[in-house]
């Protein structure tokens, strides 16, 4: 017989072989460090301009950065700071290098589905890391438990109270002083103060709002990271709507961002937990965007079709049922996304199977379905084994074929997501501006 102690020594061991993985993939330190890019990479890929251009602009103002040489002196690298300072500073034919950013709040767009295994982390990531290498600021939310976007980005050691929990919890503690403050005389309030809630509700609650926002090894992505005793969110938060009835549960992830400053990021992307519960809601409800990733097989468009109408019951329910709550605290329902798009993941282009899918897909959902799908790539089956993207990836670890034609997938995948959201961001930007 067994019981919960195997579980926990199995627990243990696969902890130790992790780090020992980590040893080996990240040595030395142990560290997940980002590596520097190559002028080839920085032409082709991100400035378009021809090497040589590139070389002659370098060579032409020495005040710019040099990145570092090979010691064969073929190639140069440069980091993600460098290649960021040449956009401030360089320009070609007049051209800026600058990313478009229109004004307003950084874009918020969930990663979503409850279907697991269908790609929503390494899409979260590699959207994540192609818009920094664009130039663009990037927060990323790991919602779910699980923590591999969490990992991914070079974080190991997270406590829960960091966590979205966090988050929950501080807002809980704001929004019982706020509903406590609106009665005249707080005697007549019926809800609990911040300082009637559970002590460990209390402390957690009471953490400043930017403990919760970690560095990554990447300098232009910041995480809101996630652990796996994150997983009990679902259980406490059950308990907090007990222990405080008119408590909006559905907007504390929203509320936390609207206290960013609008210009510390562009765009923020949530990776969402194959679940819908407290935290997956919270991610739609703080969403500008719905990203619906799926894979090519019959079940997962199943699932994917089972997803649509429960996310849409969930928040039906939650217009419905929370409409007074709600608008006491300042959110208006139904909530509004500015798009909702599906992605399909792991697509074989040679495969009838996945076409059949997709076209059956672009039957049903017509322009909602990205016109680009992620393609099953061995680059990022490896990429999974050592929690690196794509873009990570020095591409001299495999055929530049491989690595490119991986790259590009995402890169197609990417300039359509970037599109939809500049859309949002300028529509968002106009609705503000008559609003105001
Ligand atoms: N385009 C791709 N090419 C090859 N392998 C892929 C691709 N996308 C995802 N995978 C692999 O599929 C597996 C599941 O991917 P991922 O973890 O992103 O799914 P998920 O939807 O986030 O899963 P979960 O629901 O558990 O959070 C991983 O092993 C990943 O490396
Ligand atoms: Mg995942």
């Amino acid at each position: 017989m067994r019981n919960h102690n195997d579980l926990l020594n199995m627990n243990e061991r696969s902890l130790e072989q992790q780090a020992a993985v980590r040893r080996a993939t990240f040595s030395p330190g142990e560290i997940k460090a980002l590596r520097p890019f190559s002028i080839w990479e920085i032409s082709q890929f991100m400035f378009d301009v021809p090497a040589d251009t590139l070389r002659k602009k370098l060579a032409d103002d020495p005040t710019l950065p040099q990145g570092i040489t090979e010691e064969d002196g073929r190639q140069r690298w440069f980091s993600l700071e460098e290649i960021n300072e040449l956009r401030r500073r360089a320009k070609f034919r007049g051209r800026k290098l600058l990313p478009e950013r229109p004004r307003g709040r950084a874009m918020r767009v969930a990663v979503s589905n409850f279907k697991g295994g269908v790609g929503k982390t390494v899409v979260a990531q590699h959207l994540a890391h192609a818009a920094a290498l664009d130039g663009y600021r990037v927060l990323c939310v790991d919602f779910d438990p699980q923590a591999t976007l969490t990992h991914s980005m070079g974080l190991t050691e997270v406590k829960e109270s960091h966590t979205v929990w966090g988050i929950m919890c501080r807002d809980l503690c704001r929004e019982s002083n706020r509903i406590m403050d609106s009665y005249d005389d707080p005697d007549d309030c019926p809800y609990p103060a911040a300082d009637e809630l559970p002590e460990d509700v209390q402390s957690i609650g009471a953490q400043r709002f930017q403990e919760f926002i970690q560095p990554t090894c990447w300098p232009t992505i910041d995480i809101i990271p996630s652990c796996a005793n994150a997983a009990f969110v679902e259980f406490a938060s059950a308990q907090y709507r007990a222990l405080h009835k008119a408590w909006s549960f559905f907007g504390c992830v929203a509320r936390y961002l609207d206290e960013l400053p609008d210009d510390q990021y562009d765009i923020i992307i949530f990776d969402c937990p194959p679940a819908i519960g407290y935290q997956s809601l919270n991610a739609a409800f703080a969403a500008d965007i719905l990203y619906i990733p799926s894979g090519p097989g019959y079940w997962e468009y199943d699932s994917t079709t089972s997803y649509l109408g429960q996310l849409g019951d969930a928040m039906a329910d939650i217009s419905e049922g929370f409409a007074s709550l709600a608008a006491d605290a300042g959110i208006t329902l139904p909530k509004q996304f500015s798009d909702i798009r599906l992605l399909m993941t792991r697509f074989e282009s040679n495969n009838p199977l996945h076409s059949a899918m997709i076209d059956a897909f672009k039957n049903v959902f017509g322009a909602d379905v990205c016109a680009h799908p992620i393609e099953m790539t061995r680059a990022v089956e490896q990429s999974g084994r050592f929690q690196m993207s794509v873009y990570e990836q020095d591409y001299r670890q495999m055929t530049r074929e491989t690595w490119k034609r991986a790259r590009q997938s995402f890169d197609r995948a990417y300039d359509e997501f970037l599109h939809t959201v500049l859309d949002a961001w300028k529509e968002n930007g106009k609705r503000k501006e008559k609003a105001e």
